[in-house]
């Protein structure tokens, strides 16, 4: 368990910040590097997010597959998480948003998709196997990361401790509130998910977060110019060494 004293006088890495004018610039940038890595390293191990921000890097990525400018054959992903109770046959899981947005959009083998099984009857074994498909996979080469308004990244919500493993959450308020907007009513969001931790994601050779709109600027200042705090998630990522933040206010 890493507290807050512990990172309190510890050492950061730079943040590489880039403030971009828009959404489209946005998904254009984040496509580019998730391609190039592709491109560099054709059997990359890709950690994948859901939610609006990478539609547009998903579509971006799409046009570049259908014009033959990458070559997604030989990549495996791996998926932040998954809300417990959705199957993937059910229009709000995660794995149906992947399977629509990109995967079946792309030459990538769908069986070399990973996202957590919220279905699982045990959840426990379920978490500590996806730490082992983590590992066993050589690590996440690239992994991409939204941010929720409370500074959530996956769903790993705002603790006092930053949680290593991949575990179940009890999503917070705010976010079952910022996630009512695909379903129903808020009444139907899931109260609970599985998500991957904070050691798989700091595990990752790099990493990407995209973030557009003014109601996320807020967190983004605190994310990555405050203090590292597990009150803000993302903030455990200033430690890792080759992070990039692009954001759009517009
Ligand atoms: C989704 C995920 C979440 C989202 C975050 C922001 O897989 O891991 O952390 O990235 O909730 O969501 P949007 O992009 O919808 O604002």
């Amino acid at each position: 368990m890493i507290t807050k004293d512990m990172i309190k006088h510890t050492w950061r890495a730079k943040v590489n910040f880039i403030k971009v004018n828009n959404y489209d610039e946005l998904s254009c940038k984040a496509a580019a590097m998730i391609c190039a890595q592709v491109v560099l390293k054709p059997n990359s191990v890709l950690g994948l997010a859901t939610g609006s921000s990478p539609l547009g890097t998903y579509e971006k990525i799409v046009e570049k597959c259908e014009k033959g400018e990458v070559d997604f054959s030989k990549v495996s992903s791996i998926n932040l998480d998954e809300y417990v109770g959705l199957d993937g046959s059910n229009d709000q899981s995660y794995r149906y948003f992947m399977n629509t947005n990109l995967f079946t959009k792309i030459n990538i083998d769908v069986a070399k998709t990973n996202v957590p099984n919220g279905c699982a009857t045990d959840l426990q074994k379920e978490c500590e196997a996806y730490d082992a498909l983590i590992e066993q996979s050589g690590g996440i080469d690239l992994q991409l990361l939204g941010i929720g308004l409370d500074g959530h990244i996956g769903f790993n919500e705002p603790d006092s401790y930053f949680e290593k493993a991949t575990h179940v959450v009890e999503l917070d308020p705010s976010t079952i509130e910022a996630n009512a907007r695909f379903f129903a009513s808020e009444a139907d969001v899931p109260r609970k998910a599985v998500t991957m931790g904070m050691g798989g994601i700091m595990s990752a050779k790099k990493v990407l977060l995209i973030a557009n709109g003014k109601n996320k600027k807020e967190i983004i200042e605190k994310a990555f110019f405050g203090p590292i705090t597990p009150e803000v998630p993302a903030s455990i990522l200033q430690l890792h060494p080759d992070l990039t933040v692009i954001y759009s206010e517009n």
